[in-house]
């Protein structure tokens, strides 16, 4: 654990709130939590839960009624998944990534990581003896399958994607996922297709997920929670869909270290699936505005290039134009103009000219923040 680097994330949030704590107005763009409540609904239902007495250990596979609304998530889409064979709740999506990681990958194994991605991916894979080796994306952020197929060697044995991305943004089709089965068959992998993301998409698109191109699970294990989607940070809930082996092996990992996820918050999280939709569809039309306000904002400044997003709540622009490393320029944006973003570096050593900006800040924030940027950045050339 002494070679793992600290969180860039975090570095940059200490930082700003030594500042805040001096006075200072600082702009948030640093943390990739919701700024929105979770919505009342879902908050009484966990109350009405505690109430009940839902307050006690539950399965580790997770609380049956949960387990179904899941299943039932999945089968409304049209994807056949059983809710006693092929899904785990955790302690959040993190927990489910950690141990699907533990219960398939070997130490001196290979695990690609689509790159730019979420630095925990690499974490993970180092915490089990294993490599991460980076696949770069196309500069667009799409799905480089020349650099995939150049990276296939003997030790690989998995593949992590993330769709919509952390921290770009982009989204891979359905089409890609497809290739990317087609890979994992040939090359025998397995898939850990992280789609945490996934309702959090813009402009009618929908996200496709792994479970479409692998409907019987063959490679594919499913990464989802409810953090983002419905602003449920704080009550730890994710799951993992997956064939009945690997959901198996990691009940096993469950059953002996946090034995299951907080029953009340598996209750809330029923309401979360099965109740009203407005608040969660309000949500993201609130990100979708603020995404094409900070995507103009960015797209319209000197020497900045910005992709405009199809989901999740980032930004990644490209600053390689002011030729500083990616750290010093978070570092001066923070003590200058009061910006916190994410060092692009945390993301994959060539992404170093860019920054990561999470827009699940106010509109107010996000207007006058990156104005101010904008403003310092011409000083900087
Ligand atoms: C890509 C990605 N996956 C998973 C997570 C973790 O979510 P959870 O809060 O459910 O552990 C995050 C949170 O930042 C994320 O960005």
């Amino acid at each position: 654990m002494e070679r793992i680097p600290a969180s860039g994330t975090l570095k940059m949030f200490e930082l700003a709130k030594k500042l805040e704590a001096k006075g200072r107005k600082i702009y948030h763009f640093e943390v990739g939590e919701p700024d929105f409540p979770t919505p009342a609904n879902v908050v009484e239902a966990g109350i009405k839960a505690l109430k009940e007495g839902h307050t006690k250990y539950v399965s580790s596979r997770g609380a049956p009624p949960l387990l179904d609304a899941i299943a039932d998530y999945y089968n409304q889409q049209g994807i056949k998944i059983d809710s006693q064979e092929n899904v785990i709740v955790t302690p959040g999506a993190k927990l489910a990534l950690f141990s699907g990681i533990m219960a398939t990958i070997d130490s001196g194994d290979e695990v690609l990581c689509l790159s730019p991605a979420w630095p925990t991916y690499r974490v993970m894979i180092r915490m089990v003896g294993a490599k991460p080796v980076d696949v770069p994306m196309s500069p667009d952020f799409q799905l480089d399958e020349e650099a995939l197929k150049s990276a296939m060697t003997r030790t690989v044995t998995a593949l992590i994607i993330n769709s919509p991305s952390n921290p770009t943004g982009g989204a891979l089709t359905k089409e890609h996922l497809k290739t990317i089965y087609d890979l994992a068959c040939d090359h025998d992998f397995v898939v850990f297709s992280d789609e945490i993301y996934e309702s959090l998409v813009y402009d009618g698109f929908r996200q496709a997920s792994m479970l479409d191109v692998d409907p019987d699970m063959k490679r594919s294990l499913i990464i989802n929670g409810f953090s983002k989607s419905y602003a449920m940070t704080g009550w730890r809930l994710g799951y993992a869909v997956g064939n009945s082996q690997t959901i198996g092996n990691m009940i096993r990992i469950q059953q002996n270290t946090t034995s299951c996820a907080a029953d009340f918050s598996q209750m809330a999280a029923v309401e979360a699936l099965r109740g009203d939709q407005t608040s969660i569809e309000k949500m993201r039309l609130a990100y979708q505005k603020r995404r094409d306000v900070i995507t103009q904002l960015f797209c319209d400044m000197d020497g900045v290039s910005c992709m405009s997003p199809k989901g999740a709540f980032y930004v990644f622009p490209d600053f390689s134009e002011y030729n500083l490393s990616s750290t010093t320029l978070a570092e001066l944006l923070l003590k200058k103009v009061g910006v916190v973003g994410t060092p692009g570096v945390a993301f994959g050593k060539a992404y170093d000219s860019y920054l990561r900006f999470s827009y699940s800040a106010s509109m107010s924030d996000i207007q006058e923040g990156i104005t101010k940027l904008r403003e310092y950045l011409p000083s900087l050339k």
